[in-house]
């Protein structure tokens, strides 16, 4: 990134300090994970009724429920890749690994948090009973192993319009999750997956108020980010995911999700448009040419997904199996 751009990283200095880490919560106000789950500190009767209670819960949802889970639980627990990469974003890393600087204090407390969300989610998927934890581990193992490219190039403009979109995706489908759970009679899978939705929600708050202040200091730059990413398409992060068997595992995933409406080509394009809105593009003026070519693009571009939208849904379902349930087909 050129040097005038670091400057402006630098010049927010403190602004990140008064308006985005009060976005992080302190940790004696946090939950944890073992606050939704049996504990095993009350006696081995007790501990064993509430396993037995989760078990039993657990057995009112269908198997294509717990495909979901696990890619939602995997997406959460593949937090090494996201921390490295929030830290290869130029201007805003954290060079020591505890440096004082507030970019890298607000990554450091955000990792804190999203390392709960995994936690809770594989353990209750661990004493559910309903997966095969060996695929579960060895996918999770391959996909830290892989990484991920969703194109960000060290660039925290687009860095941070990736973070804004995909909190928001996360919270969506974390979400619908908790709405399934309560359907399928777990009220407190859903009380696990909406809590979990709502630290999304405010994540989503802070890297939305960051890309809202890039506009204000450096609109041409920024508005050229937000289209640069929309082109792109947002990837979600495990997108390199593999449990050794099946080589189009991300694939049939997105498809499990969207047949069952937990993340499909509409919620994309309403992210999108909530955005649009949200950070008023449609009123920015003054952009350079090519800055006012990206407005125009991105503006006009949750109409051309919608569209895209009503042909997926004309596709037959097919019949796919999951290593993670023990090779039991789902529709996809
Ligand atoms: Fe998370
Ligand atoms: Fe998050």
């Amino acid at each position: 990134m050129l040097p005038e751009k670091l400057e402006i990283f630098k010049s927010l200095e403190s602004w990140v300090s008064e308006s985005v880490l009060p976005f992080s919560k302190p940790v004696e106000k946090c939950w944890q994970p073992i606050e939704f789950l049996p504990d095993p500190c009350q006696g081995p009767k007790e501990f064993a009724e509430e396993v037995r209670a989760l078990r039993q819960r657990a057995l009112g949802l269908p198997d294509e429920y717990f495909v979901m889970l696990v890619g939602n639980m995997l997406t959460e627990d593949a937090l090494p890749t996201y921390q490295t990469a929030l830290n290869t974003l130029d201007g805003v890393g954290d060079e020591t690994g505890s440096s004082p600087c507030p970019w890298a204090i607000w990554t450091r407390a955000w990792t804190a948090e999203e390392n709960r969300h995994g936690d809770l989610l594989r353990t209750y998927l661990y004493l559910s009973g309903r997966v095969d934890m060996l695929m579960v581990e060895k996918t999770l193992q391959y996909l830290i192993g892989a990484g991920m490219d969703v194109g960000t190039e060290n660039n925290p403009y687009l860095g941070f319009v990736y973070t804004s979109f995909q909190e928001r995706a996360t919270c969506s489908s974390h979400r619908n999750m908790a709405r399934l759970a309560k359907e399928g009679g777990d009220p407190v899978l859903a009380r696990i997956c909406g809590t979990i939705a709502a630290d999304e929600k405010r994540h989503e708050n802070a890297y939305t108020k960051i890309i809202e202040k890039l506009l204000e200091v450096d609109p041409n730059a920024t508005m050229l980010a937000i289209a640069d990413m929309m082109k792109k398409k947002i990837t979600m992060p495990m997108h390199l995911m593999y449990d050794g068997k099946d080589p189009n595992i991300f694939e049939h995933f997105s498809a499990v999700i969207e047949r069952n409406g937990v993340y499909t080509t509409r919620h994309y394009a309403e992210i999108l448009e909530f955005f649009i809105k949200r950070w008023e593009l449609e009123k920015l003026e003054g952009l350079t040419g090519e800055a006012r070519h990206a407005q125009d693009f991105v503006c006009r571009l949750p109409h051309k997904v919608m569209k895209l939208e009503s042909r997926a849904k004309k596709l037959e379902p097919r019949r796919v199996a999951f290593s993670w349930i023990f090779n039991k087909q789902v529709s996809a």
